[in-house]
């Protein structure tokens, strides 16, 4: 395509140098032929004037030289008087070449004039144009805008090609790179490109596959931390079935069966009453403790806040050196619907991560409600701060708490912050959409 406008330019610029040249020539042999007629007339006045017949002055001007544009041929009656062809052709290398030479010739310009003499024949002067050193000249000028126009358009063409083939280059490249990533390679990075807008495309690409690569790593080690506790909770529920409730039913079906027993006496009969109740009773509180394990039941029996109060007063009793300022907005158990357990599960999540890693001695759980203009809740902010040792996030050893703190917290719609440097205590700011109170 570029080649062809070129090709187009080059030819546009052809048809104008040509054009220009066409009517320049023209003009230069008609006017040269206009001259020469003027001067032939105002020779014969002045021969006249001065008394001489003008064939005596015409027959001077077979004195004359050749001229370069015109040949001159004088005739009276059969008799040629003068005869001057045109100066030679342009030097050897100078000529036009054929094809401009056709282009630019004007049409053919002959000029005549008669003087009829009273008693003699008359006399014809025959003024022939050639346009020929016209046409070299006109050439010579016309071949360095040619030749010029000629060395811009190639330019123009490898500059543009080279541009393009780079660019098309680097097309190739991005599309391999994301063929990799669709087939799930993401340790390729694309190069930095020569062109600035594929050098942005290559960053902007490569930042992303970092952090589609860090998603993965992080989504691994979520799941294989979930199927680990998995796998953890099932060991302990066997356990606690095995030892709890295998032995007291165990116990309960061969004291039944010591009932059954002919020779039994009523005290011997209340003991084992009484110690099947105690065995039942010691298993309720089994299942209750197994139960609350799996998913706190106040959760579901009294709400969140509640629970939350329920765990805060328990955690203020092991860890009394920490002051624990708690305070939650009443009516977020409305707000929060099915994504307490979420949220209950992030304030534990940071209660241990205060007691493990932050040293505070201060500590603010707050939950509040952000409200519509129509007073109606529109979010929960949790909002967790210690005056701790704080972390510098960048640094800090790889866990999996914050990291499922931010999934829960995305997995509900919300926002997850944390503000936090060493030395400067860590803020949580968790924002997340009331569930069921939404318009
Ligand atoms: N309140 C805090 N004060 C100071 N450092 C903290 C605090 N919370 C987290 N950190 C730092 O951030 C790191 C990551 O915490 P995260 O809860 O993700 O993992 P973890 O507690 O080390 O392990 P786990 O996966 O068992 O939770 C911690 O190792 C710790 O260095
Ligand atoms: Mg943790």
């Amino acid at each position: 395509m570029i080649g062809l406008v070129m090709l187009a330019i080059i030819g546009m610029g052809t048809l104008f140098v040509v054009h220009n040249a066409r009517r320049s020539v023209a003009e230069e042999v008609r006017s040269s032929v206009n001259l020469a007629l003027q001067l032939i007339d105002a020779g014969l006045e002045q021969a006249v004037a001065a008394g001489r017949s003008p064939v005596d002055w015409i027959a001077q001007l077979a004195r004359l030289d050749r001229t370069r544009h015109l040949s001159l041929s004088i005739h009276q009656g059969e008799r040629t008087i003068i005869d001057l062809p045109s100066s030679a052709a342009p030097a050897a290398g100078e000529e036009a070449p054929g094809w401009f030479a056709w282009a630019v010739a004007p049409e053919p310009l002959v000029a005549e004039k008669h003087l009829h003499q009273i008693g003699n024949p008359m006399i014809q002067i025959i003024i022939d144009a050639n346009p020929a050193d016209e046409i070299a000249e006109a050439w010579t000028e016309a071949r360095g805008f040619l030749l010029l126009m000629l060395a811009l358009a190639v330019t123009v063409y490898v500059v543009v090609h080279t541009t393009l083939g780079r660019a098309f280059n680097s097309v190739g490249v991005i599309l391999e790179g994301l063929e990799n990533l669709e087939n799930g390679d993401y340790s390729r990075r694309l190069p930095e490109f020569y062109l600035p807008e594929f050098a942005r495309i290559s960053r902007a690409f490569n930042h992303t596959v970092c952090a589609l690569e860090k998603t993965r790593e992080e989504n691994r080690a979520l799941t294989q931390r979930s199927l680990a506790i998995q796998e953890e909770e099932r060991r302990y529920l066997a356990q606690e079935l095995h030892d709890e409730l295998g032995q007291s039913l165990s116990a309960i079906k061969a004291i039944a069966a010591s009932l059954r027993k002919p020779e039994r006496d009523d005290k011997s009969t209340a003991d084992a009453v009484g110690t099947i109740q105690s065995i039942c009773d010691h298993l309720f509180a089994v299942l209750r403790t197994l139960m609350q394990r799996l998913r706190p039941l106040m959760l579901d029996e009294l709400g969140l806040k509640a629970s939350l109060e329920d765990m805060i007063e328990n955690w203020r009793s092991r860890y009394s050196d920490i002051a624990l300022d708690f305070r939650c907005d009443d009516g977020i158990d409305e707000c929060v619907g099915d994504s307490r357990i979420h949220i209950f599960r992030i304030v534990q999540e940071s209660l241990t991560n205060v007691v493990r890693h932050s040293g505070a001695r201060h500590l603010k759980i707050h939950l509040s409600l952000i409200e519509t203009a129509d007073d109606r809740p529109e979010a929960l902010l949790l909002k967790v701060s210690d005056d701790g040792a704080g972390f510098d996030p960048s640094r800090a050893p790889a866990g999996l708490g914050l990291l499922g703190i931010r999934e829960r917290v995305e997995s509900l719609g919300g926002r997850f912050g944390l503000n936090t440097r060493p030395g400067a205590g860590v803020t949580l700011r968790i924002n997340i959409p009331c569930g069921d109170k939404l318009p």
